[in-house]
């Protein structure tokens, strides 16, 4: 029976039903509608709204609803509308008229728009324990790797040497960032709806700011049809969630990338590779590959949710309906793909010899061999750039390497070259000269591996 049959003449449409309802996505929410509920009813009861003995009788029935949900002595009813409906429902099948009292000063409308935000809050803070997860596994590698030479890369060629823990803390720095505007969207998201009404608030005397307190909101919405209206929360971490996974993506085709023979600089664990069924030599990366693949219904909920709100009038339109189905499928996507690669980049195999001969070919140490001459000798830079060029040319004519070209030949090309230059160009000396701040220094390694950690309390 539907909640507004007084209004119509037949039942609705078994289509109509199937087509209209929510509560495949919003059942979710069960536990966060009932707290909702719990609170709006001890609100009525102390501002006189109800009795005080009525609000009370709701309080233990939703609390009772609540742990039959939990221990699974209630199901939810597929067929109901949406959560709201369920749970309004069976408070009247077991309390009879305190139950109809419940949604004094109330519309789903409202209902709807604290709901999803006490449900993301908690999403949110889940996802937020996780990324510092990941953040700190980094960290610890990056401390444990801190002077493993390996090529750093632009254009995916060989560029510069740098070390494996530097290049691992790019992605704390990103990881960070994702924090913050996690903590930054919750910070928006911190507003109570509660007695907007359907859109144009109520007459009851309600005590908004008491509502807001029982559930932890720091701030009541000012405007009864923004109230209702308001999805930019759903966006905001929609996006925060497209953002991180834009980082782990990144992550996961190096993943790729550094497991394949072409490279060889990691190994995984077996517990966090796959096989194939006809290659028996095979051990694919399939978990970061996953990873990388699901960014992408992750970029399509931010887009579906900006497409679905941007054409709305105000206040409430069922279209907004929507916004759950995607907004949960961003957040729980970003769950799923952190859940196995935490332990997968614990567990892997880092192969330091190999990371750094790839580093010991393709004359990353060339800029290093200019700025010797610039350094010790006084070149002006540009003439020890050419210099060095024309070295690397030569070196590729004979089929050597900076580090094994002879002294003469450095001599013919420019006579200022003594015996310095192969100290200058060793590959753990341009490490640890590039001590910059944010260079990848093995020093800066552990020194910014400890200044992260420490951000988050570790
Ligand atoms: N299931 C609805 C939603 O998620 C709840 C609000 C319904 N309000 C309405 N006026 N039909 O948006």
């Amino acid at each position: 029976m539907k909640l507004w049959k007084g209004r119509f003449q037949k039942e609705a449409d078994p289509k109509t039903n199937d087509f209209n309802s929510s509560i495949s996505i919003d059942s979710r929410m069960a536990r966060q509608d009932i707290e909702g509920s719990i609170a709006h009813a001890a609100m009525l009861g102390e501002c006189g709204i109800i009795d005080k003995s009525e609000s009370e009788k709701i309080q233990a029935g939703l609390k009772a609803i609540l742990m039959d949900i939990e221990s699974g002595a209630l199901a939810i009813d597929p067929d109901a509308e949406d959560i709201h409906t369920f749970v309004e429902g069976e408070l009247t099948k077991r309390l009879g008229d305190a139950g109809k009292r419940l949604h004094t000063a109330r519309s789903r409308n409202d209902q709807v728009a604290l709901d999803v935000r006490l449900t993301l809050r908690e999403d949110c803070a889940g996802l937020k324990a996780q990324i510092k997860e990941l953040i700190t596994v980094l960290c610890k590698k990056a401390k444990q790797y801190a002077g493993a030479v390996m090529p750093g890369y632009t254009h995916l060629q060989r560029a510069q040497p740098i070390t494996f823990g530097h290049h691992l803390l790019a992605y704390a720095e990103m990881l960070l960032r994702d924090l913050s505007r996690f903590e930054d969207a919750l910070k928006r998201m911190d507003v109570m709806p509660l007695g907007s009404g359907a859109l144009a608030g109520t007459t009851y005397p309600l005590d908004r700011e008491l509502t807001a307190k029982l559930l932890g909101f720091s701030q009541v919405s000012q405007n009864s049809l923004d109230g209702v209206s308001d999805r930019d929360f759903c966006a905001e971490i929609a996006f925060a969630v497209s953002m991180a996974m834009v980082h782990l993506s990144r992550l996961c085709e190096e993943i790729v990338l550094w497991c394949s023979w072409e490279y060889k600089f990691i190994e995984l664990d077996d517990a966090f590779s796959t096989g194939s069924s006809i290659m028996p030599q095979k051990k694919n990366p399939d978990l970061a590959e996953l990873v990388r693949g699901k960014s992408g219904r992750v970029f399509g909920d931010l887009m579906g949710l900006l497409t679905m709100m941007k054409g709305l009038p105000l206040a409430y339109n069922k279209d907004m309906q929507e916004d759950k189905e995607a907004v949960f499928d961003a957040v729980d996507t970003l769950k799923l793909c952190l859940t196995p690669l935490i332990p997968m980049l614990e567990t892997m195999t880092v192969l330091e010899k190999n990371m750094r001969s790839a580093a010991a070919k393709g004359f990353i140490n060339a800029t290093d061999c200019a700025d010797f001459l610039v350094a010790e000798k006084g070149l002006p830079f540009r003439d020890a750039y050419k210099i060095t060029g024309e070295l690397v040319a030569l070196c590729i004519e004979k089929d050597v390497t900076l580090e094994t070209l002879p002294l003469t030949a450095y001599q013919a090309v420019c006579p200022a070259f003594d015996e310095g230059v192969y100290e200058a160009i060793s590959l753990e000396r341009c490490v640890e000269g590039r001590k910059v701040l944010g260079g990848p220094a093995p020093e800066n390694v552990r020194m910014q591996a400890d200044r992260v950690l420490g951000l988050l309390g570790a």
